[in-house]
């Protein structure tokens, strides 16, 4: 089975990155299961019921996200119904919309896909639990009999790298998310987890991590309290993430292979 993974979609230039390179992917690689991390799909915070609907016609099955996917009014009241196909990190309070962990039938397969909170770095983050135990508790109950996928969003290499090594053996891919760039340590761990500390930023290449690089200079080098957004006109976009290639009979993964795909617009 061949699956696709894209890091943290960043606005209207990430969602044209997928537009453009999902379909030409998935043909050439015979991919038959796509994944983005939308915390930043509208306008760079949070998801929209439109936005979503994009992603799903640029050929994307299914959504990840981190600690900014609610902060568009609309995507919380999206997550309010529990979709089964958009997750945000199980480990954050109960009482947050949404759902962290869900199962797909692909192929006659079942994929078990669970979304989990770093807890390192993230002073903003409260009342998140260990995102270690997060994961035995999930995978216990649903994760057993299935191929496991993890996005694990969280700021730090040490802490993603220690999680990749616990669950070697038990989830058949483990990819990063939230740092919006992307590492160079992917690695078929070796119980056969396909592992990468982060998938890196689907979005506008000329940019900070996806955000209009005048305004990042504005806030971050003249210290200016103003709010960051998406480029307008991007020159060009990149489409950032893996094709993992996984034995469906062992449950291990054979292949993790970045992908960096720039599009000229
Ligand atoms: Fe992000
Ligand atoms: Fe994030």
């Amino acid at each position: 089975m061949n699956i696709l993974l894209f890091g943290d979609v960043v606005g209207k230039p990430g969602r044209i990155a997928l537009k453009k390179a999902v379909p030409e992917l998935r043909k050439k690689h015979g991919v038959d299961f796509v994944i983005a991390n939308v915390e930043n799909l509208a306008h760079g915070f949070g998801i929209t019921p439109d936005t979503i609907q994009e992603l799903r016609d640029a050929e994307v099955d299914f959504f990840t996200s981190g600690n900014h996917v609610w902060k568009n009014e609309k995507g919380a009241q999206l997550l309010q119904a529990n979709p089964r196909n958009i997750l945000r990190p199980a480990n954050y309070p109960a009482d947050r919309p949404g759902r962290g962990w869900s199962s797909v039938i692909v192929g006659g397969t079942a994929l078990c896909i669970i979304n989990l909170m770093g807890q390192v770095f993230m002073p903003d983050e409260k009342n998140i639990t260990s995102p270690f135990t997060a994961f035995d508790e999930l995978y216990a109950a649903h994760g057993k009999d299935a191929i496991t996928i993890v996005d694990l969003h969280a700021e730090a290499t040490g802490e993603k790298r220690a999680f990749g090594w616990y669950v070697d053996g038990r989830a058949s891919v483990v990819v990063g998310t939230h740092t919006h760039v992307q590492t160079a340590d992917e690695q078929i761990l070796t119980q056969g987890t396909a592992y990468i500390s982060d998938l890196g930023m689907t979005g506008a290449t000329d940019s900070s991590l996806g955000m209009n690089k005048e305004l990042v200079i504005k806030k971050v080098a003249q210290g200016l309290d103003i709010s960051l957004e998406p480029p307008e006109n991007p020159r060009e976009v990149v489409a950032s993430g893996v094709l993992v290639s996984i034995n469906t009979t062992t449950k291990r993964a054979e292949n993790i292979c970045r992908i960096d795909q720039k599009v000229v617009l």
